[in-house]
C-alpha cells in the first residue's frame, strides 16, 4: 500500500512537471521559439528528448524484462550461477552512449559555430550596455545624441525596450562598464554573457511581431531579479515610425511645456535640475547627462557617472515598465519611484542620490506628469500583426510589490 501511495505521488508530480513543459505560450519559454536562432536551439532540444526517451524505454523495457523473466518463481527454487563481467555486454554498453553523445554533439558544435559566425553581422546593428541594474539600448545611426566621452554621434537611445523590426537580421554587441552580466531572451536566442572590457555579439531574425521577455541571466548584485528587459518586435513600418518619434520631440508635451528657442526640443521642467545630471530625455532640452563605456567607475562610497549614470527617458511616456520591469509605468507608480526608489528597487544606484524628501512632493508630481506626457503625435506605437495574443499584450510590473511599500502606496496621485 505504501509503495503505492509512494509511486502514486511521484506520478502526479512528474504530470505536473510535464504539463508545466507544455505551456507554450509564456514569454520566458524556450519552447516557443519566435526567431531563426531559437528555432535552432529547439531543433536540438528535442533532439536531446526524443534520444532520452528512447533510453528510457530501453532501460525501462530491460529492467522489467528481467525482473519478470528472472523473478522467483516458487520455494526452494536452486540460485542461479552468479557471474561477474561480461565484456560483450560492457563493450555495447560503452558504444551505445558514446554514439548517443556523438549524435547530440555534432549538431550541437555545428549550430553553436553557425549562430557565432551569423552574428558578426546584420541589417540593424544594436548596442546593448548592462549596466546596474538595467539595460542601456543605443541604435549607432539612427539618433541625434552625442556620447560626451567618445564624441561618437547621431545615437538614438533608449533603455529597457529593444525595438526591433521583424524578419530582419539584428546584431546586438553587448558591453559592461561595471560586473558581468548576461543577456538572455528565451523566445529569441540563447544566454550570452556581458562581460565587462570585451565585446560579445549575438544575432537572431525575429519570426513574428509580439513582445518578447527578457532577463538578466547572471547574478550581478542586489537588483539582478530587477534587471528584465522586452525586445519588442514590430512590423517595419512600426519600427520605422518609432524611430521617427524617438527622433521628433512630442507635440503634446511642446504643447504645454513650451520649446526651446528654434523649437527643436521640448523644454524640461525646471523642477527636473536634479535629475538632469544622470538622466537624458530624448527630445527635450535635457540632454547633456553622460552616456558611454568610458565613464568613471567611481569608488564603493561615491560612485561615479559609471553606475549612476541613469536610462535615457525619450518618450517615456510609451514605455510600459519602470525600474527595469519593477512597477508599471502610470504617474501614481512614477511619483512613487521619485519619492524613494531604493524602497522599490534594492540598491538602484538612483537611491545614492534620491532618498525620500530629497524632491519635494510639488516637484515629483511636475517630473511625472512631465515625463508621463511624452508620447508621439497620435499616440504611443505599439505592437500589433502578433500572432500570439500573449505577444501582444503589454507586461504589468508588480503591483504586490508596490502594494508592499509603505512609502509608495501612501498618497497616490497627490
Ligand atoms: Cu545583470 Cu544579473
Amino acid at each position: 500500500m505504501r509503495r503505492i501511495v509512494t509511486f502514486g505521488s511521484m506520478a502526479v508530480v512528474a504530470l505536473f512537471a510535464l504539463a508545466a513543459c507544455g505551456d507554450d505560450t509564456s514569454r520566458y519559454s524556450t519552447l516557443s521559439p519566435r526567431s531563426d536562432v531559437a528555432d535552432d536551439i529547439q531543433g536540438i532540444y528535442k533532439l536531446v528528448f526524443w534520444l532520452a526517451l528512447l533510453v528510457f524505454i530501453g532501460v525501462q523495457f530491460a529492467i522489467v524484462y528481467t525482473a519478470l523473466r528472472y523473478r522467483r518463481r516458487k520455494e526452494g527454487e536452486v540460485r542461479p550461477p552468479q557471474i561477474h563481467g561480461n565484456k560483450t555486454l560492457e563493450i555495447v554498453w560503452t558504444i551505445i552512449p558514446a554514439i548517443v553523445l556523438l549524435v547530440i554533439f555534432i549538431p550541437t558544435v555545428r549550430i553553436m559555430y553557425d549562430q557565432a559566425d551569423s552574428a558578426e553581422s546584420g541589417d540593424y546593428v544594436i548596442e546593448v550596455y548592462a549596466k546596474q541594474w538595467w539595460w542601456e539600448v543605443h541604435y549607432p545611426g539612427l539618433g541625434t545624441s552625442t556620447d560626451n566621452v567618445t564624441g561618437e554621434q547621431n545615437i538614438l537611445l533608449t533603455a529597457n525596450e529593444i525595438h526591433v523590426p521583424v524578419d530582419k537580421k539584428i546584431q546586438i554587441k553587448l558591453y559592461s562598464n561595471n560586473v558581468i552580466h548576461s543577456f538572455y531572451v528565451p523566445q529569441l536566442s540563447g544566454k550570452m554573457d556581458v562581460i565587462p572590457g570585451h565585446e560579445n555579439v549575438i544575432g537572431f531574425t525575429a519570426s513574428e511581431p509580439g513582445v518578447y521577455f527578457g532577463e538578466c541571466a547572471e547574478f550581478c548584485g542586489d537588483s539582478h531579479a530587477w534587471m528584465r528587459f522586452q525586445v519588442v518586435v514590430q512590423p517595419q513600418e512600426q519600427f520605422d515610425a518609432w524611430v521617427t518619434a524617438m527622433n521628433t520631440p512630442s507635440p503634446s508635451a511642446a504643447a504645454t511645456y513650451g520649446t526651446n528657442p528654434d523649437g527643436t526640443l521640448v523644454q524640461a521642467p525646471a523642477a527636473m535640475g536634479l535629475c538632469l545630471g544622470c538622466h537624458r530625455v530624448g527630445g527635450t532640452t535635457a540632454a547633456f547627462a553622460p552616456i558611454g563605456l568610458d565613464e568613471d567607475p567611481g569608488t564603493e562610497e561615491q560612485p561615479g557617472t559609471a553606475k549612476i549614470a541613469g536610462p535615457d527617458l525619450g518618450l517615456f511616456g510609451c514605455r510600459t515598465t519602470i525600474g527595469a520591469g519593477i512597477i508599471p509605468n502610470t504617474v501614481e507608480d512614477l511619483e512613487a519611484w521619485l519619492r524613494d526608489p531604493g524602497a522599490i528597487k534594492p540598491g538602484t544606484y538612483m537611491a545614492t542620490q534620491i532618498k525620500p524628501g530629497t524632491l519635494k512632493e510639488e516637484d515629483i508630481h511636475t517630473i511625472a506628469v512631465f515625463l508621463e506626457s511624452l508620447v508621439p503625435e497620435g499616440g504611443c506605437i505599439t505592437v500589433t500583426n502578433a500572432a500570439d495574443p500573449i505577444n501582444n499584450s503589454l507586461p504589468t510590473g508588480n503591483d504586490s510589490l508596490l502594494a508592499a511599500t509603505p512609502e509608495a502606496s501612501a498618497t497616490p496621485g497627490s
